[in-house]
C-alpha cells in the first residue's frame, strides 16, 4: 500500500470531457490513483454532458445512484463536473444534497484545493465561474498513466456561433483558444514519449486563433502543419469543424501533408436551408455541397462523417426528405443522428417542439436505416485493398485476434500470432466488410 486513495470518474459526453477526465486524474495524482471498480473509490467524479437530453438524464441516474453509497461510506467524495455541473450550478446541490462538489470545465484545475476544501468542511462547495480571459494553463500531460499511444489535445474551448439548439456556448463558454507554444510543447512532449497519433480537440476548430491579436494570430492550417513536423508522431487527426468556416487553406492541407487523417467530420445538422437558417448555421446546402466536392478534390480517398438532427422545430415531410437527399448525395462514411431535444436555455426552446416524439423517432429509424446501407456499401469499397493500420490492441475475447484503425478512422480486425504492439503500423488486406468494422489479413 502507498496510502493512495482511490479514484473512479466515469465520462459522458464528447473527447473535450475525455481529456479533461484525464487532467483531473493527473491533477489529483498525488493523493488519488485510478480505479475501474466505482464499490472501492474513495472518491467519485462524474464529469457529464448536457449535450442532449438523454446525456443529462444519464449523469443525474448516476449522481442519484450515488446518494446510498455516500449513506454507507460518509467520506466518500462526489463530485459532478461538465456541462450540466456548469449549467446546473447550486440547483444541482439542492437537487443532490449529497454532491461535495460541483465544478465546471473552466474551474478543474483547481481540483486539488477543493477536494481539500470538501474534506475540511464537510459541505458543499460550487465553483462554476467563468472568465473571459480565462487560459487553459500549460499543462503536460502524464505518460505513465491515459493511452500510451494515442491521445486528445485540447487546442481551443467554448464557441461563438450559437447554433439556436446548442447549449455548448452557455456551458462552455465563449472562444478560447490555447497558445500555439502551449500546444506544440504538449504534444512534443506526448510524442517524444512515444505517443504516435494526436487528435486536436475544439467545437469549432477553423475559428483557432481568432481570439489571439491580429497580427500574431496563427491559424488553424498553420498550426497543423507546425503539428504535422513534429518528430515521432505518426498521424494527426482533429475535430469539430463548422462548415461556414472552412477555409481553402484548411483543404489544402489534405493535400500537402501526409500525416493529417483522410477523415473529415463535417457536421451537416439538416439538409434543408429553411431549417439550416433556423438553426442559425450560417450556410446552405449549396455551400456545404461545394465544400464537400472541394474537400474530396483535395483528397480523394477522404472519408466523410457527420451530425444530424431530426425533428426540429418545425422539420416538415419535405424538409426532412431535403435532408435524406443529402444523405443519398453525400454518401457519408458514417452519420451521428439525434431527436430534437430542447437544451434551454438555447434559442429554440423559444419555437414550438412541433414534431412530436413518435414522428421523431420515425424519421430518425428511417434515417438510420438509409445510412446504414450506405456505410456497409461505403466499408464494402475496400474489400481487397491494402490499408495501413495503427494497432489498438489485442481482443480480450480471443487470443491473437487484434484490432487497428485506418487512416480514415475504420476498425480493422485481424488476427496476427506475433504480439504487437498498440501504436505499431501494420498493413493488412480488407476481406470482408461489416457494418461497424472490416476484417483484414495481416500482409507485409
Ligand atoms: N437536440 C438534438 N441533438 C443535438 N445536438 C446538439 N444539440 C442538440 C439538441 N438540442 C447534436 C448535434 C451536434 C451533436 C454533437 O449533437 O448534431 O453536432
Ligand atoms: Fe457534452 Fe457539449 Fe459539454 Fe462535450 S461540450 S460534454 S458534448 S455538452
Amino acid at each position: 500500500m502507498n496510502g493512495k486513495k482511490l479514484l473512479y470518474i466515469e465520462t459522458f459526453g464528447c473527447q473535450m470531457n475525455d481529456r479533461d477526465s484525464e487532467i483531473m486524474r493527473q491533477l489529483l495524482a498525488k493523493a488519488y490513483e485510478p480505479t475501474d471498480v466505482i464499490g472501492a473509490a474513495d472518491a467519485i467524479i462524474v464529469n457529464t454532458c448536457s449535450i442532449r437530453d438523454k446525456a443529462e438524464q444519464k449523469a443525474y441516474s448516476l449522481l442519484g445512484a450515488l446518494r446510498k453509497r455516500k449513506r454507507d461510506k460518509p467520506d466518500l467524495i462526489i463530485a459532478a463536473t461538465g456541462c450540466v455541473a456548469q449549467q446546473e450550478g447550486a440547483r444541482m446541490l439542492s437537487r443532490m444534497p449529497h454532491v461535495d462538489l460541483v465544478v465546471g470545465p473552466q474551474n478543474i484545475y483547481q481540483l486539488p484545493e477543493l477536494f481539500d476544501k470538501a474534506r475540511q468542511f464537510r459541505q458543499g462547495i460550487v465553483a462554476t465561474e467563468m472568465a473571459r480571459s480565462f487560459h487553459i494553463p500549460p499543462f503536460l500531460p502524464s505518460l505513465q498513466q491515459g493511452n500510451p499511444h494515442k491521445r486528445f489535445v485540447t487546442i481551443m474551448q467554448g464557441c461563438n456561433n450559437f447554433c439556436t439548439y446548442c447549449i455548448v456556448p452557455y456551458t462552455r463558454g465563449r472562444e478560447i483558444s490555447r497558445k500555439p507554444e502551449d500546444i506544440l510543447a504538449e504534444i512534443t512532449h506526448l510524442a517524444a514519449g512515444g505517443v504516435k497519433e494526436v487528435t486536436l480537440l475544439g467545437q469549432n476548430v477553423n475559428s483557432y486563433g481568432n481570439d489571439h491579436p491580429v497580427g500574431s494570430r496563427t491559424s488553424f492550417a498553420s498550426l497543423l502543419r507546425r503539428v504535422t513536423e513534429i518528430k515521432g508522431l505518426e498521424r494527426v487527426r482533429f475535430t469539430t469543424s463548422n462548415p461556414k468556416d472552412l477555409s481553402e487553406e484548411l483543404m489544402q492541407c489534405f493535400t500537402d501533408l501526409a500525416k493529417l487523417c483522410p477523415h473529415f467530420h463535417l457536421p451537416v445538422q439538416s439538409g434543408s436551408n429553411a431549417i439550416l437558417q433556423r438553426m442559425n448555421r450560417k450556410y446552405t446546402i449549396e455551400h456545404y455541397l461545394d465544400r464537400v466536392a472541394k474537400l474530396r478534390g483535395c483528397c480523394p480517398e477522404i472519408a466523410l462523417t457527420t451530425d444530424i438532427i431530426v425533428g426540429f422545430p418545425d422539420e416538415t415531410e419535405q424538409d426532412f426528405q431535403a435532408t435524406m437527399a443529402l444523405i443519398e448525395k453525400v454518401r457519408y462514411h458514417s452519420a451521428f443522428s439525434f431527436k430534437y431535444s430542447n437544451r434551454p436555455p438555447a434559442k429554440s426552446c423559444q419555437f414550438a417542439d412541433s414534431v412530436g416524439r413518435e414522428e421523431k423517432e420515425r424519421r430518425l429509424a428511417v434515417l438510420q436505416a438509409l445510412q446504414q446501407q450506405i456505410t456497409l456499401e461505403r466499408n464494402r469499397e475496400y474489400l481487397g485493398r491494402r490499408l495501413e493500420l495503427m494497432v489498438e490492441g489485442e481482443s480480450r475475447a480471443a487470443e491473437g485476434q487484434w484490432s487497428g484503425r485506418s487512416v480514415t478512422n475504420h476498425i480493422v480486425n485481424f488476427e496476427s500470432q506475433v504480439a504487437l504492439v498498440p501504436g505499431q503500423l501494420v498493413q493488412a488486406v480488407i476481406r470482408e466488410a461489416c457494418l461497424h468494422s472490416l476484417r483484414g489479413e495481416l500482409s507485409m
